[in-house]
């Protein structure tokens, strides 16, 4: 009679040890013991509090959804680009979230740059992240087909507006000594392509500039980031194809591509890291995609 009360518990707890792992017991311990558990500080959410952001080419894609991240993360923001009317609906809807100026900018036009720094830093006197994103890819044919029109165009916009902007922004910079330069590069300019031979140089020449700017900057506390996206869906196909929807759409056929937000996520992400840590180069590639023209595709 005395026996069995007293095997009973031992059976119980042979069950419950072999039932239960010690990692088990240490995520039980976590999730209800949680009160007795030392309390662990809370990341801070707005990391970019009280810092000032521009963004460039923030009426569509990319430019569009950093301004979103980083507003998200608490940055005050200045969006530009050479749509007022995109510019306008954005800064409306990101209002209730941070402060918000709507500049138009050509970063293809030197006099237009200098007269959109001069007003920002009137405003600001100091911006702590510039995001180049300003560009674009225009026609896709061989070398010897090419229209001299559309190399202009995207040398002055990936390569002359990107380095100019970095010029007219770094004596805040460097007077500062802090600060974020992001340019948006792209795996083109890693791994070039056929019928892509001007845009493909135009993102290497943001590569070679990247990395001279570093050397320089090393010792001022500036961070520079170059980030190489693979296919992401946004206006550029239907720029490239000179409005051709159609054609564009045939770019991401069978596959996943990379949304806008996702680059923009891995922007703010690196932004808004401990100012030690500075990250150079991010490639981001869709899972699909192995290499600029490696693709898989799924059949229609
Ligand atoms: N989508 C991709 O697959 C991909 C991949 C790798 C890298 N990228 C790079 O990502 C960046 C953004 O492209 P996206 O994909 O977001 O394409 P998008 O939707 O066409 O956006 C391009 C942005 O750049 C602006 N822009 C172009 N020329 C400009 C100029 N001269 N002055 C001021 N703003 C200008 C456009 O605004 P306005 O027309 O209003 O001026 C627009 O806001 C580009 O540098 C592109 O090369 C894109």
């Amino acid at each position: 009679m005395g026996a069995a009360p007293r095997r009973q518990p031992r059976l119980v707890a042979r069950w419950w040890r072999g039932y239960w792992s010690q990692d088990d017991a240490l995520v039980w311990l976590a999730v209800h013991g949680g009160r007795r558990l030392p309390k662990m500080p809370s990341p801070n959410s707005k990391p970019l509090e009280a810092r000032v952001a521009v963004v460039t080419g923030a009426s569509s894609g990319i430019g569009e959804a950093t301004a979103l991240a980083l507003a998200e993360r608490g940055a005050k923001l200045v969006i530009a680009a050479r749509r007022g009317d995109r510019l306008e609906r954005l800064r409306d809807r990101l209002q209730a979230t941070t402060e918000v100026d709507a500049v138009v900018v050509d970063v293809a036009d030197a006099d237009s740059c200098r007269s959109f720094v001069d007003r920002v830093l009137e405003k600001h006197s100091m911006v702590h992240v510039l995001v180049n994103n300003a560009g674009l890819a225009r026609g896709f044919a061989n070398v010897v087909d090419s229209d001299e029109a559309d190399w202009r165009e995207m040398l002055e916009a990936n390569v002359m507006g990107l380095m100019r902007m970095t010029r007219l922004f770094l004596p805040v910079m460097i007077a500062s000594g802090q600060g974020d330069i992001v340019h948006v590069g792209s795996v083109a300019g890693l791994d070039p392509y056929e019928k892509g031979a001007a845009y493909c140089a135009s993102k290497a020449a943001v590569e070679a500039f990247a990395k001279s700017l570093r050397l320089e900057l090393l010792g001022t506390g500036i961070r520079e980031l170059v980030i190489e996206p693979g296919m992401v869906e946004t206006e550029f196909s239907d720029v490239r194809f000179h409005g051709d929807a159609d054609r564009a759409k045939q770019v991401y056929r069978g596959l996943k591509p990379l949304s806008a937000a996702d680059v923009a996520e891995c922007i703010a992400f690196a932004v808004s890291l401990p100012a030690h840590v500075s990250i150079h180069t991010m490639q981001v590639m869709p899972t699909a995609q192995a290499a600029a023209t490696r693709t898989h595709r799924e059949p229609a």
